[in-house]
């Protein structure tokens, strides 16, 4: 018998692509976007620029980043037709599965959906970035009973988007966290949904296509959901002083703790340590809700990393701290993963577009362990 096959479980340590868009340095706990750190395009970009340099591999200059931002503003918009799905489906349906409807579903108004070049691309991604936020915020607004609100071109994209959620013009306290999570949730190399992209994608099916695979893959808790489910066990902590207990009783269950560990990051996710240090601002004046929330977390945290952090290498990722600064935005937990994918779409689409320039069908291989040859039996002799 020849020798068997490694397989590589999860595709674990697996090199499958070469890429200009993003590094994650997993032993630094480094995070580039094109080349620039993460916490310079945090500090200074907003969405519009950080989607503007994952798309098109440089930072704009004033012209450049008007005309984008002014592309973007011209796609709000939504179809009736979408709005309708989103509106009966709301309350009824997981956000995550109307997010993966309506963004099949927008394939449908746009007639260029088959030309493959990168310029009908980059027109996609423009539409898919700006109306994915367009359909968050209105599954947001219609799971609270009110009904679409018109995007307003005035506002940038982070504003717009709380103003479609909200039916009214958003405080800088509520602008400024989503600008933050928008810009740090928009990439992060081959994760498991953007792998799922580049997968549909890579049998040249097209990008509505490849991205409403990447919203699938975004759904799970291992994945994107994982900052819904940190902050539903923050919920079900309650009181701060209950957070050791709760925590080490999931561990002896052997349950993992949502919002820690990573595949790459064997250090602290620099995401988690921006939006950590974010929080640590509200804390000059906390809501009730926010104090308690933050104080789970940080007890959390400081519980995971004595346990398991130096000696393990589980460090809170990109999703731990988030429900906190969501819930001081007013943005509910059932919208946190469709957030994510409404920032993650410009990262996908940069991934898809770089993929096609020298596409290759993703098709890997298996090690079969059943029989062969065996033999038929007619169905009345089973
Ligand atoms: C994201 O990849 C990306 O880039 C993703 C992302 C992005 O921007 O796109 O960064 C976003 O998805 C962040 C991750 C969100 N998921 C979670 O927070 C879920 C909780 N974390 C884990 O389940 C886990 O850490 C993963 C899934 C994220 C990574 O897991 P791996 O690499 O498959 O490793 P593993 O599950 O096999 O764990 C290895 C060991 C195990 O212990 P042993 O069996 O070896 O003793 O580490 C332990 C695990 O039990 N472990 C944890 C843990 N994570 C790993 N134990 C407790 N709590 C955890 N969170």
């Amino acid at each position: 018998m020849g020798e068997l096959p490694e397989i590589h479980k999860g595709l674990d340590g697996v090199y499958v692509s070469e890429s200009t868009i993003c590094k994650v340095d997993g032993t630094a706990g480094r995070l580039y976007y094109r080349g620039y750190p993460i916490d310079d395009i945090a500090k200074n970009s907003n969405y519009e620029e950080a989607a503007y340099l994952l798309l098109n591999g440089k930072l704009p200059n004033g012209a450049e980043l008007e005309d984008f931002s002014s592309k973007l503003k011209a796609e709000r918009e939504l179809p009736d037709k979408i709005i309708n799905i989103i509106t009966e489906s709301a309350g009824k349906s997981d956000p995550m599965d109307i997010l993966r409807t309506a963004v099949s579903y927008l394939s449908i108004y746009d007639n260029d959906t088959k030309t493959q070049t990168k310029e009908a691309n980059l027109k996609k991604a423009i539409k898919l970035i700006a109306k994915t936020s367009s359909i968050v915020a209105t599954i947001g607004a219609a799971m609270e009973g009110r009904s679409y609100t018109k995007p307003d071109s005035s506002l940038g994209h982070s504003e717009n988007f709380i103003y479609m959620l909200k039916g009214k013009k958003p405080t800088p306290d509520e602008v400024k966290p989503v600008e933050m999570m928008f810009i740090l949730q928009a990439e992060h190399s081959t994760n498991a949904s953007t792998f799922a992209t580049l997968v549909a994608g890579s049998t040249l099916a097209d990008l509505y296509s490849a991205v409403t695979a990447g919203i699938s893959a975004l759904k799970g808790p291992l994945h994107g959901g994982a900052d819904e489910e940190a902050l539903r066990m923050m919920e079900a902590i309650g009181d701060p002083s209950n957070t050791e207990a709760y925590i080490n009783d999931a561990l002896a269950g052997k349950k993992k703790i949502m919002g820690f560990g990573h595949r790459v990051y064997k250090a602290y996710d620099p995401r988690a340590k921006i939006i950590k240090g974010y929080l640590l601002t509200l804390q000059q004046n906390p809501s009730a809700e926010v104090k308690r929330l933050t104080e789970i977390a940080l007890r959390g945290e400081k519980l995971m990393i004595d346990k398991l952090g130096q000696t393990h290498g589980i460090w809170p990722n990109v999703d731990f701290f988030a429900g906190p600064v969501y819930v001081s935005a007013g943005i509910k937990v059932d919208l946190f993963t469709p957030l994510f994918a409404a920032s993650r779409m410009a990262g996908w689409c940069a991934h898809m577009i770089e993929y096609w320039e020298d596409n290759k069908l993703i098709r890997p291989l298996e090690l079969y362990k059943g029989e062969i040859d065996k033999k038929y039996v007619p169905i009345n002799d089973r």
